[in-house]
């Protein structure tokens, strides 16, 4: 199944729980500070959301088949694990770089899911540089967006500007469509050929969230069966973003005061601020 969404209902519940998952980051980023757990910090975003949001935190006891049930509200994951990573009582330290991944459910039932970089005091110019190229490419991807686009611009976008700076595309985990349920239809893959897969139409609703390597792109999964990380242990960073395929291009949907602005590459784009026409 996948989302299309045409009404001003539908579409302003997406703009919502955009805000909403985008906001839990910009509260949550003056606590991320070296010395403080990642449990800390999920039950800091639990309770902002429960509390203040009256927003559910959708990775809570998320299930799918052959997992078992996701066991906090947000996922942490810091240096060399790629995705998924289980808040508990690690601490972070300087030099750290974490990926704070927020899914929440709007009130009205919609979801909004998106993901940032965070560094921990002063981290490596390794680290800092691959936290940009990464930021880099999920825009590069964002910018393919519009109708009539394919899948495989996308893709192609994002993996060309990876492996130009030397680095990998993760390929088990992609992009997916998102609505009124996490995660469904079109699977978004972070690479592949330009000109290939499928149309993309006015309405749609899906995250673009590349995870980059700075090694090879092999991942090991941990035996929480949850955890993910690089296989050769190398570094590796993502960022996401949810997004509305319009009219004319695309508009970033998880959107808030605190998001940072899109980068240099990506200048070329009118941008005002969230709704980008290409
Ligand atoms: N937010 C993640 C994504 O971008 C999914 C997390 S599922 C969880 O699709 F169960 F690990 F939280
Ligand atoms: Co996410
Ligand atoms: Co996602």
């Amino acid at each position: 199944m996948v989302s299309i969404f045409n009404s001003e209902k539908d579409i302003n519940g997406m703009r919502e729980a955009g805000r909403l998952a985008s906001e839990v980051l910009d509260y949550i980023t003056p606590f991320v500070k070296p010395g403080i757990s990642t449990g800390k910090l999920d039950q800091l975003c639990h309770a902002y959301m429960r509390d203040v949001q009256k927003t559910i935190p959708a990775p809570l006891n998320y299930q799918p088949p052959g997992y078992p049930p996701f066991p906090a509200a947000i996922c942490t994951s810091v240096n060399d694990v790629i995705c998924h990573g289980i808040p508990g009582d690690k601490i972070l330290k300087n030099g750290d770089a974490v990926n704070l991944d927020i899914t929440v459910i709007s009130p009205a039932g919609y979801f909004g899911d998106t993901s940032r970089m965070f560094a921990v005091g002063d981290i490596s110019i390794l680290a800092s540089r691959l936290n940009q190229i990464t930021y880099e490419c999920m825009w590069l991807g964002i910018a393919q967006v519009k109708p009539g686009a394919q899948l495989g611009d996308i893709g192609s976008a994002i993996q060309i500007h990876a492996e130009s700076a030397g680095y990998s595309v993760v390929r088990e985990y992609c992009g997916h469509g998102i609505g009124k349920v996490f995660h469904q239809d079109p699977q978004i893959l972070h690479y592949g050929k330009a000109g290939t897969g499928d149309t993309l139409l006015e309405g749609m609703t899906f995250t673009i969230e590349p995870m980059i390597n700075a090694g090879r792109r092999e991942i090991r999964t941990m035996p929480d069966q949850w955890t993910v990380k690089t296989k050769d242990r190398s570094l590796s960073a993502q960022w996401e973003n949810t997004v509305l395929v319009t009219a004319t291009g695309v508009e970033v949907l998880t959107w808030s005061t605190g998001s940072p602005p899109p980068p240099e590459c990506v200048k070329h784009l009118q941008f005002r601020p969230h709704l980008v026409a290409v």
